[in-house]
């Protein structure tokens, strides 16, 4: 059965608002990006939920603190990806839910939200699935601050990759192998 994902995200959010603008210009990048990678590598994967939940992965933020992207809540922004889970859980939309807990990153492992003393429940919130990985893959060519239309390059989102250590570098090179 189809999520129709603007109506779900609409739920939290005013249509006519500078952050409903921005969260629904950066999903539907993420999602065309990942639909062109499911075009041109011929990829197996569930292409209708791929875009359903490319459009909600990033539903989490506005429950978090980031003035510059207009998210005036009170949660720490690392964790949109589990508030994120959270309400789509609530929605009935586990499959989807499990999308916005992986996406961020590279994926977290529970070594990651450990070293880095993450406000974060401790357990991995690696990308499992095709289609989780997909996505999480497709997101990080794209930022909701800046120019969120802009695509950004291999080498810059390699070298963003590489600040949050080896592991995640290989897991997004791992990636990009796939889906690149
Ligand atoms: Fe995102």
């Amino acid at each position: 059965m189809s999520v129709d994902a603007r109506a779900v995200l609409l739920k939290h959010y005013d249509e006519n608002s500078d952050l409903f603008r921005l969260l629904w210009l950066h999903s539907e990048k993420v999602a065309a990006k990942a639909a062109d990678c499911i075009a041109r590598r011929g990829l197996k994967v569930d292409g209708e939920f791929v875009r359903e939940a490319a459009l909600l992965h990033d539903i989490g933020v506005f429950r978090c603190h980031a003035p510059g992207i207009f998210c005036s809540g009170r949660l720490p922004y690392i964790c949109h990806g589990t508030e994120g889970r959270r309400l789509l859980e609530e929605c009935g939309l586990p499959r989807h839910a499990l999308v916005c807990e992986r996406h961020t990153g590279a994926g977290l492992s529970l070594a990651d939200i450990e070293r880095q003393g993450l406000p974060l429940p401790h357990r991995d919130m690696l990308p499992v699935t095709e289609e989780e990985k997909l996505i999480c893959y497709a997101d990080k060519f794209f930022s909701k601050s800046g120019d969120p239309a802009r695509e950004k390059t291999l080498y810059e989102v390699r070298r963003s990759m590489a600040k949050f250590g080896e592991e995640s570098l290989a897991r997004f090179d791992e990636m990009h192998s796939r889906f690149g």
